[in-house]
């Protein structure tokens, strides 16, 4: 007799879906990601294996959740004081912007995405410096670029990216605190060093299951986000779409009111990511309350620091910390929500219908 075994089956580890595992696996991953490169005493990230690169702009590009960690990173390089864009990789390539003595990087988890490789080698061709933040070793990216940053995830199976997302958020936390200076360079650090711990208890508490289970017949899902939550929202809707087949958009919350308002019904949960009390918080928090006005379920993803609580259906916490951080463990919850829906309609989830893990055709 042969017994017929699947090599990929016998790598779940117990779990259903390699995409549950590997949610599973992130504090594991983002510790690898940190270990032996963020001095504690000093409040410094040590990049020395780059050299000096010190950048007086980035362009990212970059495709996919990919895309979504890259607005986060150019984000976080504005913050730092330094012009930064994310640009999606396709359309990087079909017209190139002037990249004067930008550095352009790449954030691509397998290093094989055509698109981005075509970015990378459009801007190589105008004389720029390269640097990609990779998963994998010896990927055609990392070969190809002048510096590679690895963000150390491990494998991932599943098709719809998830652990490798929060890691490419802590990565690019971790370039931008080498190549900038920051004041909060040691608050950021210290949110840093927690968040795996925080993640972990995330997993082991979020009530995204229970939510999934209200909302899993909705006719669309919205997500929206300002400022470092605005890519939180696009990936929590790319998740949906991906693995559930159901209509989801991502909108910066802002923008909810310039046409999008339009779609927003008693059948359309919106999914509301809204950290710290400043005025950013505050103005999410009015776009709630406009939805909400629309008979709209709410669902809040917020550390609890406004009263937002007011006018949600339901909450799904994070800790206080830093809304570097705080982003990670939002995406947590999203991608717990996603998995679940998926679950209970049955979809193939670690391979939806006409995706491919790694896309190398433009
Ligand atoms: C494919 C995958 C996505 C992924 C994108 C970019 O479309 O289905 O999940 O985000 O490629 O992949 P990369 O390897 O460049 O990060």
């Amino acid at each position: 007799d042969t017994i017929e075994w699947d090599p990929e089956e016998t790598g779940k580890s117990g779990y259903d879906h390699f995409m549950i595992k590997e949610i599973h696996e992130q504090p594991r991953a983002l510790r690898q990601c940190l270990r032996e490169r963020v001095d504690e005493m000093a409040g410094t990230v040590d990049l020395d294996d780059l050299g000096d690169l010190s950048p007086t702009g980035v362009h990212f590009v970059a495709c996919g959740t990919s895309y979504h960690a890259a607005l986060y990173g150019a984000q976080l390089f504005r913050e730092a004081g330094i012009p930064a864009q994310a640009f999606l990789a396709s359309e990087y390539a079909t017209s190139v912007p002037p990249i004067g003595d930008a550095l352009v990087v790449g954030v691509t988890q397998s290093g094989e995405t055509a698109d981005t490789l075509s970015a990378l080698r459009a801007a190589q061709k105008r004389g720029a410096r390269t640097l990609v933040v990779t998963n994998v070793v010896g990927s055609t990216a990392a070969r190809e670029c002048d510096h590679a940053f690895y963000i150390r995830a491990g494998p991932e199976i599943g098709v719809a990216a998830s652990k490798t997302f929060s890691s490419q958020l802590a990565a690019l936390n971790l370039l931008t605190l080498g190549m900038t200076r920051s004041d909060e360079a040691r608050e950021v650090i210290n949110a840093l060093r927690e968040l795996p711990g925080d993640l972990q208890r995330i997993l082991d508490e979020s009530r995204a299951e229970e939510v999934a289970e209200t909302y899993t017949g909705a006719g669309a899902y919205f997500f929206i986000g300002r400022g470092l939550q605005f890519p939180v929202a696009l990936e929590g809707a790319l998740k949906m779409k991906e693995i559930t087949y159901k209509h989801a958009e991502g909108f910066a919350a802002g923008e909810l009111k310039h046409g999008p308002l339009a779609l927003v019904t008693s059948e359309t949960p919106v999914f509301a990511v809204i950290i710290g009390d400043d005025e950013k918080a505050r103005k999410t928090v009015g776009n709630v309350k406009e939805v909400e006005a629309r008979d709209a379920p709410v669902v809040a993803i917020t550390d609890g620091q406004t009263d937002v609580h007011r006018y949600a259906d339901h909450v799904l916490e994070i800790p206080e910390t830093h809304e570097r951080a705080a982003a990670v463990l939002a995406n947590a919850h999203l991608q717990l929500l996603s998995y679940h829906v998926a679950a209970k309609l049955g979809r193939n989830i670690d391979k939806p219908r006409n995706l491919a893990k790694s896309v190398t055709v433009e």
